[in-house]
């Protein structure tokens, strides 16, 4: 407890006089487990004893150079309220003493890193988090996350990533949960729970992030910071849904994204965060700026130097300045000339000085270091293998080569089967390589040397030296089995690692032609960031176990799968493509006025044809329609039938009605397993045109073989609403249609009508 700021009677007193008062003009309070009233009068006091700078001081946030003379003078002096990218226990503490014993007023540091899936014990990238379609195992990743991070001292992480990502070439696709706005948001509510906790004081949580606010996932051509437009009804239905879930769901700090929407760049964006972040939707939680992002309004053209891009920021609710400098530079100057109100910074600052009160930070500033460095812990791996297993999609499983039959021979080959850095994926920095456990090693330690013949073939994934392949080959024709573990390496995907060719790069594709010229079965696990064009992969392969980088556990988790001692259950949270140009591609599109029929293909079109040769109709001459595996697409090593689907009702009423929709699904095959039951709606007629599906809900389900289950969905009306063209969000009467289904391609329409 910092007792300069707060001697218990002064305290009580003031609490008093504020609690009645209107202290803040936000309902909706942000981070669980803290008292409300309580909180706002210790907002209160603090704030009424602290001067300018100290006051932007706290929305200065700085990266760690660790306990530097420069750095202890910046921390007493008052002018950095957060850190990032601190995560020495010792330093953290000995940084924090300066603040809490050293500075005028001893407020606590935040410290923030990006622990975006596992810290130390790492877990499938987000993406492949969301194959699992299991909040449940996204809550565990991220508890586990928490409980190592604050170990080292981390209180705030900038996750997670709620961006809807629609286009495969865009490398920060792998740190989202896909394409689609309702699995985003159920698998963004999970994340805040499990690093927030029941209670954001407690020393073992940390402050969620929720980014980037909003719309980066349109990014222009998969192009990284770059450009977007979305009309707001769009940005409604589409973009802003997870945010507002997670915002629903308390978490504590957003963050805002470095690209701009129609032309003005989100961290000058008041309205969408004054008026519908913190107006429409009552959050009182942080607004962090990206990296530099407020700096960046200068070369994007909207602000012509620091200080209009201060104002900017301050005016449309930036809370924390990460790495621009311009607060602490500009800030003061404004205010002082009155181009920036003193409520407009009191604002901002009263929303960090909440976070740290409800971070428990003043109670509790240090890091327990009798207790620090909880990594890898055997629950903590046994929770990174569970979700890895569940993760790994089964795309293709021709002739049952998989599982893989008791005692054959297995060529374990390609240039991931032994990639303990790259099978983590992007956003590991506090990686510890030697943990990590790959496929060969797995499969090694589970099958013994002697039933393994290993050779990478290819030692990266962009390896184009093929003088590797030709011993990796033959050893392969001595084996019954062959497993290439292939894909993209870690840094292939992630920020600002975008890409424009989407199928395997190096020397991969012909690598895998030739082990499928053996004649030997071949297994293909691709372990990659994106969703990626593997048509060849496809062709040349009997079965493909897809994992999205799969973290510490891979391997043993892979081994499991391929073996049979767990059932694959994996489901796409992204469509895949055929082609690389079909970027963007995703299940959710609207119908045009000539949907896909009767595509003839570029090689089917006669010489001289004439132009309406192809029929006229929304396809490519060369890849057709439609993805290569829809959006929730998943085998097994069992076969599920899903039953037709009955309804409560084949009306419902617009305003309050409700309707329920149930099958029943049989597990037909002769093993255990699991099936993502989905249900998609379609409004047929809008008064703006709508998207051919929509996701609105999911259950995972095992059956034992032979059991069946019925699985039951009830929607109200506002599940049917879109935001129409005066963006007011309407149940509009007519014509819908419902599927439950196995993925977003299959199953019978069945009728209803709103009225
Ligand atoms: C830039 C990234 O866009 C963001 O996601 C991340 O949290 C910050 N840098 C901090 O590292």
């Amino acid at each position: 407890m910092n007792k300069k700021l707060f001697p218990s009677i002064a305290f009580g007193l003031l609490a008093t006089i504020v609690a009645g008062g209107a202290i803040s003009s936000c309902t909706k309070s942000a981070a669980k487990g803290s008292d409300n009233a309580d909180i706002e009068a210790r907002v209160e006091a603090l704030l009424s004893q602290m001067t300018i700078d100290e006051k932007i001081g706290q929305l200065n946030q700085l990266t760690g150079v660790g306990c530097t003379p420069e750095r202890v003078a910046e921390i007493r002096s008052g002018s950095v309220g957060s850190l990032l990218n601190e995560v020495d226990p010792d330093t953290v503490n000995a940084l924090q003493r300066e603040a809490v014993e050293n500075s005028r007023l001893g407020i606590p540091l935040i410290i923030a890193r990006d622990v975006i899936h596992g810290f130390k014990t790492i877990f499938p990238i987000p993406l492949g988090q969301a194959a699992t379609w299991d909040a449940s195992i996204v809550e565990e990743g991220a508890r586990v996350a928490a409980d190592e991070a604050s170990s080292a001292g981390v209180r705030w992480t900038f996750s997670p990533m709620v961006d809807v990502s629609r286009d495969a070439r865009w490398g920060r696709i792998a740190e989202s949960f896909g394409e689609d706005p309702y699995l985003a948001s159920k698998l963004g509510v999970a994340m805040v729970n499990g690093y927030q906790g029941d209670d954001l004081s407690k020393p073992n949580t940390m402050a969620a992030c929720v980014k980037h606010f909003v719309g980066y996932g349109a990014s222009e051509g998969g192009k990284d910071y770059n450009t977007t437009w979305i009309p707001e009804p769009h940005l409604r239905d589409v973009y802003l849904p997870p945010f507002k879930a997670c915002a629903d769901a308390g978490a504590a700090t957003f963050m805002c994204s470095f690209n701009d929407i129609n032309g003005m760049p989100t961290n000058a964006d008041t309205h969408l965060m004054r008026d519908i972040l913190r107006g429409e939707w009552g959050w009182d939680g942080v607004m962090c700026s990206d990296w530099s992002s407020i700096q960046q309004m200068v070369p994007q053209g909207y602000c012509k130097d620091l200080e209009a891009a201060t104002e900017a920021a301050a005016k449309a609710g930036v809370d924390v300045d990460m790495m621009s400098y311009a607060y602490v530079s500009s800030l003061k100057n404004l205010v002082e000339q009155g181009k920036v109100s003193e409520k407009v910074l009191d604002d901002l600052v009263r929303n960090v000085l909440r976070l740290k009160f409800r971070l428990g930070l003043f109670e509790n500033p240090y890091v327990d270091t009798a207790n620090a460095r909880r990594f890898f812990t055997e629950s903590n791996l046994a929770a990174a293998q569970h979700a890895a297993e569940q993760s790994a999609i089964l795309l293709k499983n021709d002739g049952g080569v998989l599982p893989l039959k008791e005692g054959v021979r297995i060529a374990v080959t390609g240039p991931m089967m032994d990639a303990k850095h790259d099978q983590n994926g992007t956003w590991c920095f506090d990686l510890e390589k030697d943990k990590t456990v790959t496929v060969l090693e797995a499969l090694n330690d589970m099958y013994g040397e002697g039933k393994i013949v290993a050779a990478p073939g290819l030692t990266y994934s962009r390896d184009t030296n093929a003088a590797g392949i030709a011993a990796a080959v033959a050893k392969a024709r001595t084996a019954d089995v062959i497993l290439f573990v292939c894909g993209e390496e870690a840094v292939l995907s992630g920020e600002a690692h975008c890409r424009t060719d989407l199928t395997l790069p190096g020397a991969q594709k012909e690598m895998l032609r030739q082990l499928k010229a053996t004649g030997k079965p071949v297994v293909s696990v691709v372990m990659t960031g994106r969703p990626m064009a593997i048509k060849d992969v496809v062709d040349n392969s009997d079965a493909i176990l897809y994992c999205f980088h799969p973290g510490t556990m891979g391997g043993p988790a892979i081994a499991n799968v391929l073996s049979g001692k767990v059932n694959p259950s994996g489901h796409l949270p992204a469509s895949m493509p055929k082609a690389s140009a079909q970027a963007p591609l995703y299940y959710s599109h609207k119908n045009t006025g000539r949907p896909a029929e009767g595509m003839m293909l570029m090689d089917e079109v006669p010489l001289e044809a004439e132009q309406t040769s192809t029929g006229c109709t929304s396809f490519y001459m060369d890849c057709g329609d439609g993805p290569l595996f829809p959006f929730g697409y998943g085998l097994s090593y069992t076969d599920f039938n899903y039953g037709p689907v009955v309804l409560s009702s084949e009306k419902m009423d617009a305003k309050n009605g409700t309707i329920t929709a149930s099958c029943e699904i049989e597990n037909t095959g002769s093993v255990k397993g699991a099936t993502v039951a989905q249900l998609y709606i379609r409004d047929l007629v809008g008064s703006l045109c709508r998207p051919v599906k929509e996701l609105k809900g999911y259950e995972k389900i095992e059956l034992a073989p032979g059991e069946k289950r019925t699985v039951s969905f009830t929607l109200n009306a506002d599940d049917l609403a879109f935001y129409n063209a005066a963006n007011e969000r309407v149940t509009e009467p007519g014509d819908f249609q419902l599927w439950i289904a196995a993925d977003s391609a299959s199953g019978e329409a069945k009728g209803f009508v709103v009225e």
